[in-house]
């Protein structure tokens, strides 16, 4: 008999579940088994699950379409507020090492850390730890704090569509491995990762296996639905059907104030390159890749093409990267979907 110990991945993002089954090859993500399963707008806002029992009903009936009973699920949150911060600290005995993140978090952290799970990438040895003789050797570590109550909530809505929860992770580790293992990034080089959802986009920069930075602004493609829909006094539903449809239908005056949502998004970006800059390296980032739904927006991935960093874009082929021979699904389904499915892809290579 085949014992498999792969993990279903299931990313609950705030327009779309994903349900993933497959693994990672020279190819690419082959996925064996898929289900995309849709969430109205607000159902899930930033820090709340405010639709709950529709979010735990569409995982079960995902769940059902793939005949999975009681699956053993990796899962991951989105991380609005996740707090992060790049330190040198003392370089003690690498098994002591979580618990000087500990210290280094209670200082760092502007909030009461009983309510944050502490997590960390460790980036290297640096020079000149801080206050201490120049020279002096530091562990280079990026610190993570996650807010337990979104792990909790999360948790409570898989019991609840019964699974069995094995691994918890944050999105913005688990997409920069997914990302890493499809388009296996040169060691030393700085790679820009953009995920584009919903609720907001998530910048990270991955190099030499790590991610040394992250930063979240809460402009995604609810926002883009939203600055059409205002501009034209439409309802979200009918914008975003509007949005997606085709950009050549998108009457003038919206196409105007997506412009304006998009410089405005564009700005962030920016500003999250420059932090990164100031924050931990002197270097611009070398490369940049995108990926979420939000990327499909009319005319983003076009507007960046055309900016400075244009030339340091990844071209993603998606539609070859993500395949699989299950009959049942759909490849254009899947080429349509592709984009989204890169945190689903990389949970499921999470060990329990
Ligand atoms: N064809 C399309 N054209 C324009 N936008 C699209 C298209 N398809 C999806 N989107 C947008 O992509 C967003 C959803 O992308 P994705 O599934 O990556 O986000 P999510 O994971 O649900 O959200 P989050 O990560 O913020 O929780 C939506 O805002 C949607 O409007
Ligand atoms: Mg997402």
């Amino acid at each position: 008999m085949f014992f498999s110990s792969r993990l279903l991945g299931v990313d609950i993002g705030a327009s779309a579940i994903k349900i993933v089954e497959g693994s990672f090859s020279s190819k690419g993500f082959e996925v064996s088994n898929l289900a995309c399963l849709p969430l109205p707008d607000g159902a899930i806002t930033e820090r709340e699950y405010n639709q709950k029992d529709l979010v735990v009903s569409q995982l079960k009936s995902g769940l059902e379409s793939l005949k999975k009973k009681k699956p053993a699920v990796a899962t991951s949150f989105r991380g609005s507020g996740v707090l992060t911060k790049r330190v040198l600290m003392p370089k003690v005995p690498e098994k002591e090492i979580p618990q000087q993140v500990r210290w280094e978090a209670e200082q760092v952290f502007p909030t009461d850390i009983s309510n944050v799970l502490i997590s960390y990438q460790l980036l290297g040895v640096g020079d000149n730890l801080p206050l201490a003789p120049p020279g002096t050797k530091a562990w280079d570590i990026l610190l993570i704090g996650a807010q337990k109550e979104e792990a909790s909530n999360l948790q409570t809505i898989l019991s609840e569509a019964d699974t069995k929860v094995k691994v918890m992770d944050l999105d913005f580790l688990t997409t920069a491995d997914a990302a890493h293992s499809l388009l296996k990034f040169p060691k030393d080089e700085s790679v820009g990762l953009v995920d584009i959802g919903a609720l907001g986009t998530r910048v990270s920069v991955w190099k030499n296996g790590k991610v040394e930075f992250f930063r979240e602004f809460a402009l995604g493609g609810f926002y883009f639905t939203d600055s059409m829909a205002r501009r034209l006094g439409l309802n979200h539903t009918d914008a975003e059907v509007l949005k997606v449809s085709d950009g050549n239908s998108i009457p003038h005056e919206a196409k105007e104030a997506l412009k304006e949502s998009l410089n405005r998004w564009k700005a962030e970006l920016q500003q999250s390159e420059d932090i990164y800059v100031s924050q931990s390296s002197k270097e611009l980032i070398q490369k940049w890749c995108f990926f979420g739904g939000g990327t499909q927006t009319p005319g983003l991935m076009e507007s960046l093409t055309s900016d400075r960093i244009g030339p340091k874009i990844v071209n993603i082929d998606w539609k070859n990267l993500f395949f699989s021979k299950n009959k049942s699904i759909d490849a254009n389904f899947l080429a349509t979907w592709a984009p989204r499915l890169l945190t689903a892809s990389g949970l499921t290579s999470r060990k329990g």
